[in-house]
């Protein structure tokens, strides 16, 4: 059974989008802590929670207990996406009569404690989970509490009283984004060791500063550090706290306060703040424009594709694209099913299964049970049928389904049925067979086009350009619509990944930034695009912005 990493994908996105919508029309709110907790949120909703949207009070549900409750944004768009009210009711949040209030209660379906007054919903969680055990009831306790909310006594009793009372039908998150109310928790009341000056990275730069983890050791616990934003770390941390007997465990999910919008990110300002109406365009438009690196590894040593992949995950690639071909489908053949299985057990980082493979109908399932995350197929290769009994094994199996066109190819029409279903669109620029080859240019206005088809078809996936995408053009193949990037030669090719996909990321950041000062610059001129540039307090960010205002002639 798969991930279902990119259903996640899907709601985490409109989730924000409905924090954004309903902190906008309260004119108040916590869109930050929302934001930190986001994946999170999206993991426990889209994968692990047992929950009926019709039947809230299942006595046999889980419970997802929000300690740091003036999150409620981040609870109430999750509960909104997973069914349990219309997605409009966002907008009565903080109003009169509304169930949906700044902090939860239990007006809202969906519900399970009244968090506010921060330090009390771990203490709860216990009595919930103490109360199934007792009950031998078999359903779970999942609970989230914030870093700066740890400053509480009661937190450090109820870590004590867990470990005594052995409660291990209980998985606890920390939001641990290192900003609480008006300032850095490092600065206020240090978990970690003090923060010096404003820059957090000198936080997570360097481990040996991490003391948070120790502190939940020496109470007992089993402790599973984690990027909180990545969708496959909090899934496997969740199945390795879910199978732990005998111990509490608790997830420190590193996060970022704000993550999503450049402007909002690791900023204080934005705890408990609204974005202003006119914003809410960019930054959607900038919610909707999150990119993925996927480095091939074809392009490595095909000797040693456990270096590789080990070289990938390195170098923080968001995905492993991994180009199976048969030697029918194109000339060469490089591995199969059985290569992936030996590779799946080395990352958790998803597998973005590329398969240049004649009669894909007939091999799907073999990587499916391989563990891909997304298996992509071409439609050369394919017809309605048969695609639509891949689409069918893929989603039965909570994998990605993702189609492929060559550079001479278009959509055929047999596969506009199929292109909602889609959670990609893999653009070739260069002929498949081989990496190593020159980016085809026409690929950029064949991206172009085929947008529009995929809008007016209700595509929610994301389109992959793959083949000769270098630093020189993933720019522009950003503007083109692309927003995954697949760098065999340009990426893999080179001696440090890391290094070079951090390249990639910054060249596709300012070719977003561009976009998005463009959308400010058509929606409210010089005047909108200096106020939203203003907003970008942290860092030299607002520096960058003015400077590719000023090459665009707005500032
Ligand atoms: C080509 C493959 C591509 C290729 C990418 O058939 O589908 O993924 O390996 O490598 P570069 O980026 O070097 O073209
Ligand atoms: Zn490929």
């Amino acid at each position: 059974m798969g991930l279902n990493y990119y259903k996640i994908k899907k709601n985490v996105l409109k989730a924000r989008k409905l924090v954004i919508k309903g902190t906008i029309a309260a004119a108040s709110g916590h869109p930050g802590g929302s934001f930190s907790m986001a994946e999170i949120m999206g993991c426990l909703f889209n994968k692990y929670l047992r929950f009926d949207p019709k039947n809230p009070l299942w006595e046999d549900r889980d419970r997802l207990i929000l300690s740091k409750g003036h999150a409620s944004p981040g609870l109430f768009s999750n509960l909104a996406v997973a069914g349990y009210f219309d997605p409009s009711e966002i907008e009565t949040l903080r109003k009169f009569g509304s169930r949906l209030q700044g902090h939860p209660d239990l007006k809202c379906p969906g519900v399970e404690f009244c968090g506010g007054s921060l330090g009390l919903g771990l203490s709860y969680s216990i009595g919930n989970a103490l109360a199934a055990k007792i009950d031998g009831k078999s359903h779970r306790i999942y609970t989230i509490i914030g870093d700066g909310e740890s400053d509480e006594g009661q937190v450090w009793e109820a870590a004590m009283a867990a470990a005594k009372f052995k409660v291990d039908n209980m998985t606890v998150f920390v939001d641990r984004n290192f900003i609480q109310q008006d300032s850095y928790t490092e600065k206020i009341m240090p978990l970690d060791e003090t923060l010096e000056g404003d820059d957090l990275s000198e936080m997570w730069r360097d481990a040996s500063r991490w003391k948070l983890s120790d502190k939940w050791r020496a109470f007992g616990w089993n402790v599973i550090d984690i990027d909180g934003h990545r969708i496959e770390q909090i899934d496997h941390a969740i199945k390795k706290a879910n199978q732990t007997k005998g111990v509490p465990s608790i997830i420190i999910a590193r996060t970022i306060k704000g993550k999503g919008v450049e402007h909002m990110e690791d900023n204080p300002q934005w705890h408990g703040k609204a974005p202003k109406p006119e914003m809410a365009p960019i930054i959607n438009a900038e919610l909707e424009s999150q990119f993925m690196i996927a480095p091939s590894i074809i392009a490595g040593d095909m000797s040693n594709l456990e270096n590789e992949v080990k070289r990938c995950a390195e170098g923080r690639a968001d995905y492993i694209h991994l180009d199976v071909m048969d030697g029918v489908f194109v000339p060469n053949t490089t591995f199969d099913h059985t290569k992936i299985k030996q590779l799946r057990p080395l990352t958790v980082i998803p597998f973005d299964a590329h398969l240049m493979i004649n009669e894909p109908v007939k091999h799907v399932r073999d990587y499916v049970d391989a563990g891909c995350d997304i298996v992509t197929v071409h439609t050369e290769v394919c017809d309605e049928s048969s695609f639509g009994e891949i689409k069918d094994v893929l989603q039965q199996n909570q994998v990605g389904v993702g189609l492929a066109i060559n550079p001479d190819t278009n959509l055929p029409q047999w596969s506009h049925k199929f292109i909602a279903d889609l959670d990609q669109l893999i653009v070739m620029s260069v002929v498949p067979g081989k990496s190593g080859q020159k980016y085809i240019e026409s690929s950029h206005e064949k991206t172009q086009n085929l947008v529009k088809i995929l809008k007016d078809n209700k595509f929610e996936g994301t389109i992959e350009a793959d083949g000769g995408v270098t630093l020189d053009n993933v720019g522009q193949c950003f503007v083109d619509g692309a927003r995954a990037f697949v760098g065999g030669s340009a990426i893999i090719g080179q001696k440090d990944v890391r290094g070079i996909i951090r390249e990639f990321r910054n060249a596709i950041l300012k070719s977003r930034r561009r976009l998005l000062i463009q959308k400010a610059n058509e929606l409210g001129g010089t005047e909108l695009v200096n106020n939203w540039i203003s907003l970008h307090v942290i860092g030299e960010k607002k520096n960058q912005l003015i400077q590719i205002a000023k090459e665009l002639g707005f500032n």
